[in-house]
């Protein structure tokens, strides 16, 4: 009996396609390839089970009792274990001997929304591949939009850069790494365009050259730490798109909406995993608009909104803005 009801519930919810054309169609459009059989039965397998996640998921979001819905994507032939590996890495925030500006929310008002992506602050959506990178995504990219701010330029950064030559200032490329010690090295260093340092999403020689840095050094961290969303949204508003790290662990099926699946990821400041990039808000719709760095067929386009008002995945724990002098 209970098969029969999974059965018909599948039939309703995937217009009658099979899993195998799904299979193929996802196989075709994100260029998946397999070493042999065995493998890809395997991965067959994990297809299918991620299928029925995003079903039963997908049937809350019609019930209404989510405000986010789940769908195929890059990440759909790999387990949640599969996904954490080769994408997240808890980092150590350890306490601060730099002396960072702290963020100050004050009491004016902010608009009702932001988005700066309207502004032409944000760059396009990029593609970190299978390296642990987030982090450098995430520091570009609200340097990027520092950047577009103060000189109206929009320009696209090297995450390569930071992946190569911040691992002096510890941070370990590939392999992980914080915001604040990428801007600490982009403070002393500055850093070249995307077009003149090219990602290659692996770990690499520091090969920067001097004579062709955009943003040049010197600047100062607004640090957002330790805050509450009052402060991130003032921070936005007031400063710009907005460097985080959260734990990404719920978001991998992620396809559209509202994510508001508390239960799915922690919120601890030990558990988080990922940086991102806030890049707006909406009060009245209550949620955060977050630019990740998993190409555009990932989410809305690339992005994630995420609810406000429960520090969701941890949102607002560790922020940061770098401010150009
Ligand atoms: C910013 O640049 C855009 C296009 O490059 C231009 O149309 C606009 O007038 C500029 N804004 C200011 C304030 O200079
Ligand atoms: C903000 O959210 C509300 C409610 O979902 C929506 O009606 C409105 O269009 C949103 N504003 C913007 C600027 O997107």
């Amino acid at each position: 009996m209970k098969s029969f009801i999974v059965f018909a519930t599948t039939i309703l919810v995937v217009n009658a396609l099979t899993d195998l054309d799904h299979w193929h169609s996802f196989k075709a459009k994100h260029l998946k390839v397999y070493k042999n059989i065995v493998e890809e039965k395997q991965r067959f397998n994990i297809f299918q089970t991620n299928l029925r996640i995003i079903e039963e998921h997908n049937i809350k979001y019609n019930q209404g009792s989510t405000g986010y819905y789940m769908g195929v994507n890059a990440f759909s032939d790999l387990t949640p274990e599969e996904f954490r590996t080769i994408f997240l890495r808890k980092q150590v925030f350890k306490p601060d001997a730099e002396k960072n500006i702290k963020y100050a929310t004050s009491h004016l008002r902010v608009p009702e929304s932001v988005d700066w992506r309207d502004h032409g602050a944000v760059t396009e959506v990029k593609n970190q591949g299978n390296c642990v990178s987030g982090w450098a995504f995430s520091s570009t990219g609200a340097l990027e939009g520092q950047y577009k701010i103060l000189n109206n330029i929009s320009v696209s950064l090297s995450e390569q850069q930071l992946i190569d030559c911040s691992t002096v200032y510890d941070n370990e490329g590939c392999s992980g790494g914080l915001i604040k010690l990428a801007f600490k090295y982009l403070r002393d260093n500055g850093l070249q365009a995307e077009a003149d340092y090219p990602y290659i999403g692996q770990d690499g020689q520091c090969q920067y050259v001097e004579s062709k840095l955009v943003v040049p050094m010197l600047f100062t961290t607004v640090l957002i730490e330790e805050l509450n969303e009052n402060a991130l949204v003032h921070g936005i508003a007031s400063l710009g798109p907005v460097s985080l790290f959260i734990n990404a662990e719920g978001i991998q099926n992620y396809a559209g909406g509202v994510y508001d699946d508390s239960e799915k990821c922690d919120n601890s400041k030990d558990s988080l995993n990922h940086g991102v990039l806030a890049v707006g808000y909406n009060i009245t719709g209550n949620y955060f608009i977050i630019k990740n760095s998993w190409g555009e067929s990932w989410g809305e386009n690339g992005y994630i909104r995420m609810v406000k008002g429960v520090n969701i995945c941890g949102i607002s724990l560790v922020g940061s803005v770098p401010i150009i002098v």
